[in-house]
């Protein structure tokens, strides 16, 4: 008996390890390479479009209001965004200093805005007829963006999508589920999600980042990886493109390559995210204002100086910002979206210098009142975000012996070093260690003023 126990414990210690995928390996110097263009990128575009777009009260409307499939069927038929130009979108990304996008394929309500031959319940079949995906991809590209595709896995129209706890139909108990759930086969749906993904990897060339979402383990009628069958979809996932960059939320976070980059959501973090000891690649997705999805009375839209200090403490603590868009139902972009853009590109076209290929300061560059550092390594420049423009006089504490000379970086017009003040009963004990730059009094015609500074060598 007992040597049977052992057997069986063997076999299926043996069995699971064989049905688990064997993910790639990577060395850190492959992945840091790999990944290069995105973390030089530092700042991107979300796109959440869909059915929800139409009762404009948030993506997850169909949960938030209980809807039913039928409920819901409504907006199926009146789906037809005549307004939609990929093209104009492209070009207000780039002009906003967006060097790539990541767009919903699909989310939770389950629509495909791709032609997929696995639904019906897909773009080409409503009014509007033709492959959303298709024509955005080619647009994107042509002005020169990397393209990512938003794929949610949770999925609120497929039959055999077994209800969950993030459903719209959640049960109260126990009993309530097995009843909902009787005769759905969730393998059925496991293999929906890898035929889709596999059509979205496949039918539009190369794709660079790929964003699933989500997982919810755990608790009761949650969901993880081996609901989606996560390692076997990522290994497919990297089979189809191997450059591809990853998000991580597939619920493979302790798996090696079983992700890219972290994906704090609607909050900044406090410091470079680690894990294990270890500094991460991370991006933050957020909104211009409370939701995803196109939202008509949502009204707490940042404003550009919150959303340009949103962008830069991001790359100051090494990450990427994923800055969200919700199309309205006429293929167009709300009119506080454009205005936020528009001004953000202001400031990107003369300031761009202290985004892309930055990252966090040195350690022996000391963190200063009311600025924000980001740092170059390839140019050994430094960058001083001035977020209270300060009255002539700027002490750079900590920073003596290691400056060669001090620019703004809209004009290039030269910043000269200081003295300590005399005559004066108190005086800021300046010594060597410290750099005075100074200023002119009125703040130059830029929402935040940057400072370059070249660093000895
Ligand atoms: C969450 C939400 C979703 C949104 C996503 C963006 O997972 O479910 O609506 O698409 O965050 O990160």
């Amino acid at each position: 008996m007992r040597k049977f126990i052992l057997f069986a414990f063997i076999f299926t210690v043996m069995s699971s390890s064989l049905i688990r995928a064997q993910l790639p390996v990577e060395s850190p110097e492959h992945k840091a390479e790999r990944m290069k263009w995105w973390t030089d990128a530092r700042f991107g575009m979300f796109i959440h479009w869909g059915l929800y777009a139409l009762p404009a009260r948030h993506e997850w409307v169909k949960r938030y209001e209980r809807k039913t499939n039928e409920e819901y069927e409504k907006y199926f038929p009146l789906f037809n965004p005549d307004m939609f130009d990929p093209h104009e979108w492209a070009k207000m990304a780039k002009e906003a200093g967006m060097k790539y996008a990541v767009i919903t394929t699909k989310h939770h309500e389950g629509f495909c805005m791709f032609d997929s031959k696995y639904t019906d319940y897909n773009v080409t079949n409503t009014p509007y007829e033709k492959d959303i995906i298709k024509q955005w991809v080619e647009a994107f590209r042509e002005e020169g963006l990397g393209v990512g595709f938003y794929y949610s896995l949770l999925d609120w129209h497929h039959p055999d999508y077994t209800i969950d706890r993030n459903h719209p139909q959640s049960a109260s108990s126990d009993e309530e589920y097995d009843e909902l759930n009787k005769g759905k086969d969730m393998s059925n749906y496991r293999q929906y999600i890898k035929d889709q993904v596999n059509e979205l990897l496949t039918n539009y060339g190369k794709i660079d980042i790929i964003w699933l979402d989500y997982s919810f383990p755990g608790g009761k009628h949650g969901k993880g990886r081996d609901d989606w069958d996560s390692e076997n979809l990522l290994k497919m996932v990297r089979d189809l493109q191997p450059n591809i960059i990853v998000n991580d939320r597939l619920d493979l976070l302790d798996e090696e390559g079983g992700w890219d980059f972290t994906t704090p959501e609607q909050y900044k973090v406090s410091k470079w995210p680690e894990k294990d000891g270890k500094k991460i690649s991370w991006e933050t997705c957020q909104t211009f204002s409370g939701s995803w999805g196109y939202y008509r009375d949502e009204m707490t839209w940042k404003d550009t100086k919150q959303l340009l200090v949103l962008l830069i403490e991001s790359v100051s603590k090494g990450g990427n910002l994923l800055l969200n868009v919700g199309p309205t139902a006429r293929g167009t972009f709300d009119y506080r979206a454009v205005d936020r853009l528009e001004s953000m590109g202001k400031w990107m076209k003369y300031n761009n210098r202290s985004i892309y290929s930055c990252t966090e300061a040195p350690d022996d560059f000391p963190r200063q009142d009311n600025c924000l550092l980001t740092y170059n390594p390839e140019t050994n420049r430094l960058y001083i975000h001035l977020l209270d423009y300060p009255i002539k006089r700027l002490t750079l504490k900590g920073f003596g012996g290691k400056v060669k000379y001090a620019q703004f970086l809209h004009d290039a017009s030269e910043i000269k070093f200081g003295k300590p003040r005399h005559n004066v009963t108190y005086q800021e004990k300046l010594a060597d260690q410290d750099v005075i730059l100074i200023l002119p009094v009125v703040k130059p015609n830029v929402e935040i003023p940057v400072i370059e500074l070249y660093l000895n060598d």
